[in-house]
């Protein structure tokens, strides 16, 4: 079964071509980093014009490269929520045209459930019921993960992403966007114990988690220590807050849950200390770890195309009055979990 993926839910334009919910026969991604660099994030006016410059060639190189024509798909899934509005709309719109003009079915994906279910994707063999961590620019949740259509929220950030976190303090000092890959580099060869950064509920009972208060923080390191300030130890020591609060919450869910893997996905899972610690943990618990490739793991749209054939098996379609929402309607906090913590 040959499904069509389609991500437009921010600044990347992403379609892909998957076959049975597990084989990428395609994907490509056209980022947007160098429209919005200036702006130092995501500015939605420019996302969804760009969307809407990009979609038509996206489309056509990944049906290309997956050597399969518009007539040949089983299916089209698409992210409906949540997003920008002005950037679902752009993917929305393309896969009902396609949809309604070869007779296929149309699917609607929440891109939060496939982020989860891209660590599947990327190791067919993990084991039912996971943990995942859904961490980017725009989230920082933790799911417990049931099967593809089945997960429950068991915590998620009440101010900023992770990666928003990381955005905010590399405009702080200037250095560009997105700032999480520019930070993670610097903090290479430099000293994480150096800066003394906060750890946001580190210790409080739930697994919610809170970054606005390291932005400030930062700042008031940066105006402190002005000139004599040492970008790779400031850049390791900010990083080693994020990863060690993140990491902290989430292996406590692992074991609240008594979980037998983990998934991290989301562009901030492509941090290299995240990862290395991850896996340092998992390791010790005897756990499996699925850190999808970056490919799969930011924006993409075979992990869309990947959920959407679960979906379709499930008997799902979406109606043609199909229509972008902005927030994610999968919340719904376990609160059962709340006791177990
Ligand atoms: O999933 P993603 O591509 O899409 C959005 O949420 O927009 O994630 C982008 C986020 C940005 O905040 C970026 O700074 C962060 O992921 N990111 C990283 C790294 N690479 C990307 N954060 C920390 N370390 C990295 N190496
Ligand atoms: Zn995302």
């Amino acid at each position: 079964m040959l499904l069509l993926g389609i991500d437009t839910s921010c600044d990347d334009t992403s379609c892909a071509v998957v076959a049975d919910g597990q084989t990428v026969l395609s994907n490509v991604i056209s980022s947007q980093n160098e429209y919005h660099g200036q702006f130092g994030g995501v500015v939605p006016e420019i996302a969804s014009r760009r969307h809407v410059v990009s979609i038509e060639a996206v489309l056509r190189e990944a049906l290309d490269r997956a050597g399969c024509s518009r007539g040949e798909l089983d299916g089209v899934a698409v992210t409906s929520c949540p997003g920008l509005i002005g950037s679902l709309v752009v993917g929305i719109a393309a896969a009902k045209s396609l949809a309604w003009a070869y007779r296929k079915p149309l699917v609607e994906v929440n891109h939060l459930q496939a982020h989860v279910y891209s660590g599947r994707l990327a190791a067919p063999e993990l084991p039912y019921p996971h943990i995942a961590l859904v961490v980017s620019g725009g989230h920082t949740i933790i799911y417990l993960v049931r099967g593809p259509l089945e997960m429950e929220m068991l915590g998620t950030t009440v101010d900023d992403a992770a990666g928003e976190a990381f955005d905010k303090v590399a405009k702080l000092l200037g250095l560009g966007f997105p700032g999480g890959p520019i930070l993670s580099r610097l903090a290479a060869d430099g000293d994480p114990q150096r800066y003394e950064l906060p750890r946001p509920l580190l210790h409080s009972k739930d697994l919610d988690f809170s970054f606005s208060g390291l932005k400030s923080a930062a700042r008031r390191i940066q105006e402190e220590e002005g000139e004599r300030l040492n970008l790779h130890d400031f850049a390791a020591s900010v990083q080693e807050a994020i990863v060690e609060v993140l990491l902290a919450k989430t292996f406590r869910a692992v074991e609240a849950a008594r979980a037998q893997a983990l998934v991290i996905a989301g562009g901030v899972a492509a941090n290299p200390r995240l990862r290395t610690l991850a896996q340092q943990k998992s390791d010790r618990r005897g756990i499996m770890l699925s850190v999808p490739p970056m490919s799969l793991c930011a924006d993409n749209g075979a992990m869309i195309a990947g959920l959407g054939y679960h979906l379709l098996l499930a008997g799902q379609r979406a109606e043609w009055s199909l229509n972008g929402q902005p927030t994610e309607y999968l919340s719904g906090k376990g609160e059962a979990w709340k006791a177990a913590l």
